[in-house]
């Protein structure tokens, strides 16, 4: 495949930088990518049944091919797994395989695996290395950069975590090959957030490329990923613990952490679907607020229909609670402080920010239409 198409960003944080390197073909290079990391020829891999099947013998014909021992745990895919059993278990499994201070934890696959095995490393031996190979596009543009980990508790999503910057990450964008259509629009979800929140000319290139990128043109996938990941390097350099700018990047995440909790984290609605139709109605609350002119919400809400993605309520197959409903299941979000729902909302495309000013009867409003059209 060819090696033009190839880009390697680094995320400078100081004392932790690392390179995202992305480009087809990686996966076949993983061994001779790694190696300089290693202080001893051996790696422990933690990945899921569904990437195993398709992609591990790649993986470890390269590691075998630099001489690199290595260990595998697959663990069952899907979100359940994002909880303290499987936490458990992969933290014994990785004592069990002694692993060292000074070894590494490869992270293979989607965002639960990223998320998961990224806090395995943060805590056994009070932190070791690891590197993030993910397999998903969500996990390429988001999840596996800018050192979020963690797993989920029974009182909600994403509630147990530490951050813990990998040492590398390695995005094969050939593998996005085998995911479902499905599935790559959800990841889609969360590339399109980054034009909306800080790239205007990233939306419109998206506009013009985004149908070829989904069928499978090669050069428009790296360009996306590399965008997104550029975009989310810079914004984790500024600000890695989320005391202001980095909050940017949960564009869309109040009414799609609703709507998750709603349909009980299920197949009815994945994640990057959620930031989808959130995209959509941050971007109408900022209309009706005044603060963007309605072609704004108008255009999202074009481009995401036209990429076939989840916009509405309506798209979310079942029952949802009434819009006061929704809006309690937005109060139990993380992003409340001292009781105030916090937004990320819009002056135009391209131009997001936080803010706590919003009064509740205008979400209730938003939530009411949508609903209404459901
Ligand atoms: N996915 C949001 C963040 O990494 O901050």
């Amino acid at each position: 495949m060819s090696t033009t198409l190839r880009e390697t960003l680094r995320v400078d944080l100081p004392g932790r930088a690392y390179d995202i390197r992305i480009g087809p073909g990686l996966l076949a290079e993983a061994g001779a990518q790694i190696a300089p990391f290693l202080r001893r020829p051996k790696v422990a891999i933690v990945t899921d049944e569904t990437v195993a099947a398709l992609h591990l013998n790649a993986l470890c014909a390269s590691l075998d091919a630099s001489g690199i021992a290595h260990s595998v745990l697959a663990l069952p895919a899907g979100e359940s797994t994002k909880g303290w059993p499987e936490f458990t278990r992969t933290v014994e499994w990785l004592l069990a395989q002694k692993i060292e201070r000074g070894d590494i934890v490869v992270a293979f696959g989607g965002g639960v695996i990223g998320d998961l095995a990224g806090f395995a490393a943060a805590v056994v031996r009070r932190g070791v290395r690891f590197v993030q190979i993910p397999t998903t596009l969500l996990a390429q543009v988001d999840s596996s950069v800018g050192g979020k980990t963690g797993i989920n508790a029974p009182q909600g999503k994403n509630l147990v975590g530490a951050f813990h910057q990998p040492s590398l990450v390695l995005i094969d964008t050939a593998v996005l090959a085998t995911l479902t259509e499905r599935d790559f629009l959800a990841g889609y979800g969360e590339v399109v957030k980054y034009g909306l929140l800080g790239d205007e000319p990233f939306f419109e290139w998206l506009e013009d490329n985004a149908a070829a990128m989904a069928a499978g043109d090669m050069a428009a996938r790296v360009y996306a990923v590399r965008r997104s990941c550029e975009m989310k390097a810079g914004i984790v350099t500024r600000d890695e613990t989320e005391q202001g700018e980095r909050a940017l990047l949960n564009l869309g995440h109040t009414f799609c952490h609703a709507l998750e909790a709603a349909t009980g984290y299920s197949e009815r609605l994945l994640h990057g679907e959620g930031v989808s139709i959130g995209c959509a109605l941050a971007f109408e609350l900022s209309a009706r607020m005044g603060l963007c002119a309605q072609e704004a919400p108008s255009r999202v809400r074009a481009h995401l229909k036209m990429m076939g993605m989840k916009t509405d309520l309506a798209d979310i197959a079942g029952p949802l609670p009434d819009a006061a409903g929704l809006l309690d299941l937005m109060s139990q979000d993380k992003k409340v402080v001292d009781g105030n729902l916090h937004f990320i909302l819009a002056r135009g495309i391209g131009d997001a920010f936080v803010t706590s000013q919003v009064p509740k009867k205008m979400v209730l409003g938003v939530l009411e239409d949508a609903l209404r059209d459901k």
